[in-house]
C-alpha cells in the first residue's frame, strides 16, 4: 500500500467514531465489584418467588450483563426492564430545581433512546426472559407486575424514588432484595436517590447500608 494512504487510512481510523469496535471501552456505569454483588444478589434471591426488575434500564447495558448471568447460572425468571426510553421527566426535573437547588441543564441525558432500540438490544443478544414497560415510574403502579424476588432502582432522581419504594417494597417476596443506585450523598448530581434512600429505610425502621459506594441495600425479612 502506498505509505501516504496508509497514514491517511490511520489518521481517518483513529479519528472515526469506529475506534471504539476496534480499541473496546469500558462501558458499564457500574464497577466490576458493583456488578459482582448485583450478581450475587440475583444467585440469593433465586430461590425466593417473583420476577426481577429494573426500573430505569435505560440501554440495556446493565440489562444484558444481569441476564448473561443468569442464563450460565440457569436462573429462568421473568425480567422486567421499565423506563421512559426518552431520559428524565420534566416535573421530575422541575422537582429537583425547584426543592433540591439543581440546575435543569444536569438533567439531559438519556433522551436518546427507544424501547424498540432496547428490545432491539436483547434480541440481539439472545435474551427472551425481558418483558419492557415503557412508563414514567411516578404514574405507572408498579405493583402491577406482581411479586418481586429481587429489583434494582437505576432511576437517580428523588420523587420517582420516593414513589417507587413503597410499591416495590410492597411486591417484595420476604428474603427478597431491592438495591438503590446512586445511594452516594457526595454526588451533588443524583444526591436525590441517596435522600429517597434513607428517607424509606427510616419509614420501615431499618438501618441503611449502602455498599461499594453508592449501592443501597433494602432487605425485606417477613
Ligand atoms: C442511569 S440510566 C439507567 C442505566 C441502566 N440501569 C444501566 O445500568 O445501564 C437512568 C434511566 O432512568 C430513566 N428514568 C429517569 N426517570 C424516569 C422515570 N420517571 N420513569 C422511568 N424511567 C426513568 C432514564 O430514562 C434512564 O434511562
Amino acid at each position: 500500500m502506498n505509505p501516504k494512504f496508509a497514514k491517511l487510512s490511520k489518521a481517518i481510523l483513529f479519528n472515526s467514531p469506529f475506534r471504539k469496535y476496534i480499541f473496546p471501552t469500558y462501558t458499564s456505569k457500574f464497577t466490576p465489584p458493583q456488578l459482582c454483588f448485583l450478581c450475587k444478589c440475583i444467585a440469593d434471591t433465586q430461590h425466593i418467588e417473583g420476577a426481577i426488575a429494573e426500573i430505569g434500564c435505560g440501554n440495556g447495558c446493565t440489562t444484558v450483563f444481569l441476564n448473561k448471568y443468569m442464563d450460565a447460572q440457569k436462573i429462568d425468571k421473568a425480567y422486567y426492564g421499565i423506563d421512559t426510553f426518552s431520559g428524565i421527566v420534566s416535573d421530575d426535573i422541575r422537582f429537583e430545581v425547584t426543592n433540591r437547588g439543581k440546575t435543569k441543564e444536569l438533567f439531559t441525558g438519556f433522551q436518546a433512546n427507544k424501547k424498540k432500540w432496547f428490545d432491539e438490544t436483547m434480541r440481539r443478544n439472545k435474551i427472551t426472559r425481558i418483558q419492557s414497560v415503557e412508563a414514567d415510574v411516578n404514574k405507572f403502579d408498579l405493583t402491577t407486575i406482581g411479586s418481586l424476588s429481587f429489583a434494582l432502582i437505576d432511576v437517580g432522581l428523588y420523587r420517582p424514588i420516593k414513589k417507587a419504594l413503597p410499591e416495590l417494597y410492597k411486591i417484595l417476596s420476604p428474603g427478597g432484595i431491592i438495591i438503590v443506585d446512586d445511594c452516594d450523598p457526595t454526588d451533588t448530581h443524583w444526591d436525590g436517590a441517596d435522600q429517597a434512600y434513607k428517607e424509606f429505610m427510616k419509614e420501615l425502621g431499618l438501618d441503611t447500608q449502602i455498599i461499594y459506594g453508592k449501592l443501597g441495600i433494602i432487605k425485606k425479612v417477613t
